[in-house]
């Protein structure tokens, strides 16, 4: 993409030489051809740029010093907490020519919405970095005393085989468990039926196994309050995990399917009865791949904030693991997007993509404060009498959790690639 971006800039002057740097093909559509070159200057440039921007083209490419490569953000001195809106705006597209070197050598789950489709081509630019990719794809509803697993419309089996074969990524679909959660976990015959619906998607589709998300739903029905219910819960990923398990897969006959589950981070000092804590994953950690631990969130439009405060970050660590030795069992979440609240006149605001923020530092030109008690940037700007606050992370707060998930040998799991800045990729 770096090679692509430099030949476009390299363009430009050319384009531009007839005086039109807009969208050259429409303009030339749309105009009557003949009128438009005899009043045009463009009839005296032609004869030279034909000459000139080949000879150009011949000397630049010829001469690799006279363009360096783009180093990494690291290398570029970009990682850091004094940064100013007119240093992002210049720099965050641009990536480290070598999209194959890593800097942070756990594995990395990497999320990609339908909604933001930016992140399939993200994934596919850097999947050499990424060791698995989840796109949010499917739900398993109850239907009637049977199960629908909806979503398949959304899968792309180029895409899913381009990641496979060029970077090893493995591909693990989300799936949401919809289905009633009281009807569903006291029911066996209906797990094996759900178990049976998700791994035949699998070996139809080629997966390498799934990302299951069923947790919060659980907890908001209440179904987890009840010692029983809860044990009966546990059991049934257990046997999704175990079924995963002893299937082979179809990309790589020495890989079985994996099950990584979503859990939430707890929001308190202490554990509540609905969180999951360290004995689910003692319970859990031989059947399953991993936990995607989903630490972002923290402030809402009632309580704005910063997303993810390291403190908090390290508590829900501290709470989850008892037994440091099951780091590597943990993707620590790291969001890509941020948030912009309002303040003051009003209420509300909520998440931002990285084109937004561009956006917002384009048009107010803010001044980038750097938190130290959350550890993430934040800026204030005022807009129709109303005052924001946008927290949107940066090279330096990601770096600090990517630091922090190193020091407890956990994983990644990004929410969502899709929204955030190309330059981000360099940390990984
Ligand atoms: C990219 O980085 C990797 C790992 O550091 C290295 O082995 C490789 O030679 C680099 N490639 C280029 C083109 O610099
Ligand atoms: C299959 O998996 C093994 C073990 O992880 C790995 O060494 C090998 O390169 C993989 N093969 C392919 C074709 O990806």
């Amino acid at each position: 993409m770096a090679a692509a971006k430099r030949r476009d800039r390299r363009a430009l002057p050319d384009s531009s030489a007839g005086g039109r740097p807009g969208n050259p093909a429409r303009t030339h559509r749309t105009r009557p051809m003949t009128s438009s070159i005899y009043r045009s200057p463009f009839v005296f440039f032609f004869p030279f740029a034909l000459v000139f921007v080949p000879l150009a083209l011949y000397f630049i490419l010829r001469n690799p010093r006279s363009v360096s490569p783009i180093l990494s953000v690291y290398e570029r001195g970009l990682v850091k907490p004094n940064v100013a809106f007119h240093e992002i705006l210049a720099e965050h597209s641009r990536v480290s020519e070598n999209r194959t070197r890593k800097h942070f050598e756990n594995p990395v789950l990497a999320y990609v919405t339908p909604w933001n489709s930016r992140g399939y081509e993200m994934a596919k630019l850097f999947s050499s970095k990424l060791t698995h990719v989840s796109p949010v794809w499917y739900e398993l509803k109850s239907k009637g005393k049977d199960f629908v697993l909806e979503g398949r419309h959304n899968a792309d089996a180029g895409w899913i085989s381009d990641l496979q074969k060029n970077g090893h990524s493995l591909v693990l679909p989300r799936v949401v468990l919809e289905a009633f959660p009281a009807e569903f976990i006291t029911k066996k015959k209906q797990w094996r039926k759900a178990i049976d619906i998700i791994v035949k998607e699998c070996e139809e589709m080629g997966y390498d196994g799934i990302v299951l998300e069923s947790w919060s739903r659980w907890a908001a029905y209440g179904v987890l309050q009840d010692p029983d219910m809860r044990l009966m819960a546990l059991k049934f990923i257990k046997h999704l995990g175990e079924a995963l398990h002893s299937v082979t897969s179809t990309t790589n006959s020495s890989h079985h399917l994996e099950l990584i589950y979503v859990i939430p981070a707890p929001r308190s000092q202490n554990l509540g009865e609905y969180d999951f804590g360290p004995q689910d994953i003692q319970e859990l950690k031989n059947a399953v791949d991993g936990f995607s631990i989903m630490t972002y969130d923290f402030s809402s439009p009632q309580n704005p904030g910063p997303n993810a405060p390291l403190k908090w970050i390290q508590s829900s660590l501290q709470l989850l693991l008892n037994d440091a030795k099951d780091g590597h069992m943990i993707f620590l979440g790291i969001n890509f997007y941020g948030n912009d609240y309002i303040l003051s006149g009003g209420s509300g605001g909520g998440a931002i993509t990285g084109r937004d923020y561009i956006f917002l530092l384009e048009k107010h030109k803010p001044s980038i404060k750097w938190e130290e008690k959350s550890e993430e940037h934040y800026f204030i700007y005022t807009s129709n009498n109303q005052k924001h606050a946008v927290f949107y992370p940066s090279l330096m707060s990601i770096s600090t959790r990517l630091n922090e998930a190193k020091k407890w040998g956990a994983a990644l799991s990004i929410w969502e690639i899709g929204q955030g800045l190309d330059y981000f990729f360099d940390l990984l």
